[in-house]
């Protein structure tokens, strides 16, 4: 089975909509290790007065866990998915929480980071990277949407290149399968299994954050299960732009 992209994706994803809220519930931490990592971004306190974007904001899971961080922060939430963004918007949201349908890798076209509303001063990317066709394109996309200065943090399934934590996902995913697969969401839970493993480890995509231009890189554990699965990369756009 090929690794699922784009459209074929979105597709699946739209599906499994109408589930992915009670399978996350069920994953122990999903939700705690998403504002774990949205506190990683290391923002001031409430977040008045910032803009964040949550890129692949799905249901919005991470949303919530962004703006539980930063409740007073203006959020943007992002994604390719219609289904799962439909889930994400029939739920209460201040007014300060805006929901928008385009694929990360068309961030400008859909007047996103550009114009007057440019430049924001964090993007959090929560399962989002290992599911696009080029992550290098879409970090070089959340560099320019961030403002001199602005955070990243990245959540993401990354190995940390050890057996035994390979051994752990795959057990982890095997059990999953013939739930998902029962629900008629076999394509994507296979995608997911399959993915992560073929993705970059912790080490391997921590050095493409640095290679996309970011400095201050680090790369942060996530306890539980997920310990050398599941990690936070955060980074940080220079303060002073160098010319290209
Ligand atoms: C595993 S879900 C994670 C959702 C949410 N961030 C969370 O933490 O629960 C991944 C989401 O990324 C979205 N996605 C995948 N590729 C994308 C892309 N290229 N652009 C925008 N969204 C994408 C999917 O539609 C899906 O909703």
């Amino acid at each position: 089975m090929p690794t699922l992209r784009d459209a074929a994706l979105a597709s699946a994803f739209d599906h499994a909509a109408r589930t992915y809220d009670t399978l996350v519930s069920a994953n122990p931490g999903y939700h705690a290790h998403l504002r774990r990592s949205a506190r990683r971004l290391g923002l001031p306190a409430q977040g008045r007065g910032l803009r964040v974007l949550d890129l692949g904001c799905g249901t919005g899971a991470s949303t919530a866990a962004l703006l539980s961080v930063l409740p007073d922060a203006e959020i943007t939430a992002v994604d390719a998915s219609a289904g799962m963004l439909e889930r994400a918007e029939a739920k209460h949201w201040p007014s300060s929480v805006t929901f928008v349908h385009t694929p990360a890798e068309q961030l400008g076209a859909a007047g996103i980071g550009s114009g007057p509303v440019g430049g924001f001063d964090a993007v959090f990317a929560a399962y989002l990277f290992r599911n696009t066709a080029d992550p290098d394109r879409v970090l070089t996309s959340v560099r320019d949407v961030l403002a001199p200065g602005g955070r990243v943090a990245v959540h993401e399934y990354t190995l940390s290149g050890k057996h035994r934590h390979r051994a752990v996902w795959s057990a982890v995913c095997a059990g999953l399968l013939p739930v998902t697969t029962a629900l008629g969401d076999g394509a994507l839970y296979r995608h997911l299994w399959r993915s992560v493993l073929e993705f970059d480890t912790v080490t391997h995509f921590s050095r493409r954050l640095t290679a996309a231009g970011f400095t201050r890189v680090r790369a942060l554990p996530l306890p539980g299960w997920q310990t050398g699965i599941t990690h936070t990369v955060v980074g940080q756009v220079p303060q002073e732009r160098t010319r290209g």
